[in-house]
């Protein structure tokens, strides 16, 4: 049985986040340049979208680049620069044609003329897909998102719009780059490395964590699937006993059998 007719369909995450990594040690491996890594990172990236919007996911967001890759080497940087852009530009047929939506969360600022430019019109024209939505994570770190978000409510503090006893966890989150989707329930990361590395920091807070020794570009479907039936197998508690989950799910199944009309 593959890892795929495992997976419970009726309890697939709505939103995944990845942290892809260890493009630079598969190139090593294989006596490749770096920037190899990262082209053949490209690959995995289209097998985990088409995996992710084959069972049903509604929301992919990938670790693209991170506000601490600008420390990179010049090279390094341009390259993966050159390479978002080329992906961009020959990926867009295929996420219109599996209506998939583009979008990206990050200080655009920093990105590169043409690169924006080809984001914009990316965007633009997947806007209206509905399958799944795309996140691009690209000069992000969730510190930068989480004072950026601080300053927009402290603004609204001081111009009178709202007052400091709005401010609670639902208000902080309608601030974040994220504010349209829902938290992810879980996080992938390869390469063996467990750290969060400033990823969705606010956004994590209950998400199970999946790390595979795996390398980005050595990632594919099936690795996805088994991810997800990781996943499935854990309880998930939000801070709850274990037998107030177990109630609370008999009492779930208990309605949903009677307001299906099974009871008779
Ligand atoms: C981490 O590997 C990977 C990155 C910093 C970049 C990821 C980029 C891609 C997969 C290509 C472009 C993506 C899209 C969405 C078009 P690393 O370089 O940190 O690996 P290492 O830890 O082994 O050095």
């Amino acid at each position: 049985m593959s890892w795929k007719e495992k997976i419970n369909s009726d309890r697939v995450p709505a939103h995944v986040a990845v942290i892809m990594d260890g493009n630079g040690r598969w190139a090593q491996q294989q006596g490749k340049m770096r920037v190899d890594g990262h082209r053949s990172g490209v690959l995995a990236v289209r097998e985990t979208v088409e995996a992710a919007a084959a069972i049903g996911v509604k929301y992919l967001t990938l670790y693209a680049f991170s506000t601490e890759n600008w420390n990179r080497p010049k090279e390094e940087v341009d390259a993966l620069m050159e390479l978002l852009v080329h992906t961009i530009s020959a990926e867009l047929k295929t996420l219109a044609d599996n209506n998939i939506k583009l979008e990206t969360i990050g200080d655009w600022n920093s990105l590169p003329e043409n690169c924006r430019r080809q984001l914009t019109s990316a965007i633009e024209e997947t806007s209206s897909n509905s399958r799944m939505t795309l996140v691009l994570a690209l000069s992000y770190s969730a510190r930068w998102e989480i004072v950026e978000a601080t300053k927009n409510i402290a603004a609204k503090v001081k111009s009178g719009e709202i007052n400091v006893e709005d401010i609670d966890a639902t208000m902080f989150s309608s601030n974040l780059t994220t504010a349209k989707y829902p938290d992810p329930e879980l996080l992938i990361r390869t390469s063996g490395e467990q750290r969060i590395s400033n990823y969705l920091l606010w956004q994590l807070a209950y998400a199970e964590f999946y790390f595979t020794e795996t390398l980005w570009p050595d990632f594919g479907k099936e690795e996805f699937y088994e991810a997800i039936v990781n996943y499935q197998g854990r309880e998930r508690r939000f801070g709850k006993t274990s037998a107030q989950i177990m109630t609370e799910t008999l009492n779930n199944l208990v309605s949903e059998h009677f307001s299906s009309g099974n009871s008779k």
